[in-house]
């Protein structure tokens, strides 16, 4: 049986930078089942987090930057306490409390210079290389 052709993502995903992701930002926002903290706190560090790689010029490829930050809202990282609780990948680094100023540290250090941010880091754990997949 024939799979149906899928429609060309190209514009898409050259559009998002998603060839040029450097980081991947996973950030608990607006739980189904707020445990971790506030309904309200998780959309202010959402907002801030949103707002600092734009007003930093990490959210998308430039001539001068060629690589970007992307950046998702995770329903719920499944840690469930101490929250906003943001992940970074590809470096596999949790952290807790993730409001604005511990927002900005793991920005400014953690994004930025590739340092983790040792004071909110509850765990680190890369991803480990994937087994060979048929090619995309
Ligand atoms: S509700 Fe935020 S990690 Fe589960």
């Amino acid at each position: 049986m024939n799979s149906p052709q899928a429609a060309d993502l190209t514009p898409i995903i050259e559009s998002l930078g998603i060839p040029q992701i450097q980081r991947h930002l996973f950030l608990c926002t607006d739980p189904t089942k707020p445990k971790c903290c506030p309904k309200e706190d998780s959309l202010t560090a959402w907002n801030y987090l949103k707002k600092r790689l734009q007003e930093l010029g990490l959210d998308r490829p430039t001539e001068l930057r060629p690589d970007c930050i992307f950046r998702t809202k995770a329903d719920c990282l499944r840690v469930c306490t101490q929250g906003p609780i943001l992940l970074v990948y590809p470096d596999g680094v949790w952290y807790r409390n993730a409001m604005p100023e511990v927002i900005e540290e793991i920005i400014q250090r953690h994004v930025l210079k590739g340092e983790v941010v040792a004071e909110y880091a509850i765990a680190q754990h890369p991803l480990p290389d994937p087994p060979p997949s048929p090619s995309v």
